[in-house]
């Protein structure tokens, strides 16, 4: 057997790549990716990752309030969740399950299924991460309303993520995501403001609505709750109109919200949930949608439209395995209940700190661990030295002085958000906390000098 490494002399093995440097790992993936991106965010190099702490390059530790962004609900590398992968190893499972039977992916969809609101959402497939799972869950309200010629629309929010794909920039309602690119599906999506219940109900009796695509939380537009009255009348409107009510719970699923899909909240069952980010761990690309069986048997339930929508790493058994551990840790270790404890004690530290610094910061909003701080503007005169708002230079100390994981929306910069693993250690919120009050002290002492 040929060596690889007469073949290509710079191919980089995993064995060279687990020991690079961190100017080897800055040179190769400036000129072979996206330099830029990375630049721009300010991004770290982090060489281990344990629960709530992250260890750089350096050897310092770093604690983990973001969670890249919500992915971490389970903890940075749970032992469990890779005890879980291993047996598929062990077992040398086939690990393709698009289209063929699967012991794993059989599982993870029954397991699914039994966690969604009255468990009336049973028939799910899987994708490689959210926007994805977004396409699947448009095009399932497509398919499944093929022989209505009067629906033809797709309506959504206004300050809405879906992710950036095609569709999902198309139901994002975000201008800045859809530039560049044409059209897009923008002729057949309208947007409504979100939360206004007027606007809902003269869009959907129009009857021609196939889909309404909605966030429990808006988390990437700035993390505003939906209210009650918003979602309840949206099922009630969905129903009376026929069009089918989609949350999209990527961010706020999963018990990240205190239950364990936000739609809990309202006490309505949505036609269907789009899920990803904590589903697998943050350790294998996995996410998807579940819906009424008969809303999915409409779209997939006939020979024509089975194959509609396939991809070749639908129920991938390591991300599977992946995810029936990451589902299994949260419900036996009441995440849930984790995330309205450890919730309540972030946003009544943060209201503290509010009250204590005043005029610094506008608004804290959210639900159980996704919460959001809105920054009031800096004080006339010193924009150029500090941004628009106090967000920026508050996200700036907190993450440096502190060696604190979190980021600000990149949709809406004024608000930064916290998005810690449920299971992060009591005194690594406290540390942040802790942080967060002497961040804002220093903007305080700032705006006041
Ligand atoms: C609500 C929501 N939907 C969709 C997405 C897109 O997910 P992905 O980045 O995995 O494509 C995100 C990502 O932040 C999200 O928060």
């Amino acid at each position: 057997m040929k060596k690889v490494k007469d073949i290509y002399k710079e191919f980089c093995t995993v064995d060279d790549a687990v020991k690079f440097d961190f100017e080897t790992v800055k040179r190769l993936q400036s000129v072979y990716s996206n330099k830029l991106k990375l630049e721009l965010s300010g991004a770290k190099y982090f060489v281990r990752a344990e629960n709530a702490t992250l260890i750089d390059h350096e050897g310092n530790k770093h604690v983990d309030m973001m969670g890249a962004v919500g992915v971490m609900t389970v903890g940075n590398n749970n032992p469990f969740v890779w005890e879980q992968i291993a047996k598929v190893w062990d077992a040398k499972c086939y690990s393709m399950g698009a289209v063929s039977y699967h012991n794993i992916a059989s599982a993870l969809y029954r397991d699914l299924a039994l966690t969604t609101p009255g468990q009336k959402l049973t028939k799910a497939q899987t994708a490689g991460g959210g926007a994805e799972a977004i396409e699947g869950a448009l095009k399932l309200c497509k398919i499944a309303n093929r022989n209505k010629p009067h629906k033809t629309k797709i309506l959504a929010t206004i300050g809405a993520f879906h992710g950036k794909t095609t569709g999902a920039v198309s139901a994002g309602g975000k201008d800045t995501w859809q530039a560049y690119q044409g059209r897009l599906l923008l002729d057949e999506t309208f947007h409504i403001p979100f939360n206004d219940v007027a606007a809902l109900e003269k869009e959907l009796s129009k009857g021609i609505y196939q889909g309404f695509f909605v966030e429990p939380i808006q988390g990437e537009g700035g993390v505003f709750v939906a209210s009650d009255e918003f979602m309840q009348k949206a099922r009630e409107l969905c129903d009376k109109y026929e069009t089918y009510l989609v949350c999209d719970e990527i961010q706020t699923g999963l018990c990240r919200t205190g239950k364990f899909w936000a739609s809990e909240w309202y006490g309505i069952v949505p036609d269907i949930i789009t899920f990803a980010k904590g589903i697998s761990g943050g350790i294998m690309p996995l996410a998807g949608y579940i819906a009424k069986p008969e809303v999915f048997d409409a779209a997939y339930g006939t020979p024509e439209t089975a194959f509609h929508h396939t991809a070749t790493y639908q129920g991938s058994a390591y991300a599977c395995a992946a995810g029936i551990g990451a589902l299994q840790f949260m419900l036996e270790n009441d995440l849930c209940g984790e995330a309205e404890k450890k919730g309540k004690i972030i946003k009544e530290a943060m209201l503290a700190a509010q009250k204590k610094y005043p005029g610094i910061i506008k608004e804290i909003r959210g639900r159980g661990c996704l919460i959001g701080v809105e920054f009031n503007p800096t004080k006339a005169g010193l924009e150029d030295k500090y941004g628009p708002n106090w967000a920026m230079e508050c996200e700036r100390y907190f993450s440096t002085e502190f060696r604190i994981q979190i980021m600000h929306s990149f949709n809406n910069p004024k608000v930064f958000r916290w998005l810690p693993p449920l299971t992060a250690p009591m005194e690594d919120v406290e540390y942040a906390l802790k942080a967060f009050d002497a961040s804002v002290k220093h903007v305080y002492d700032l705006a006041n000098k």
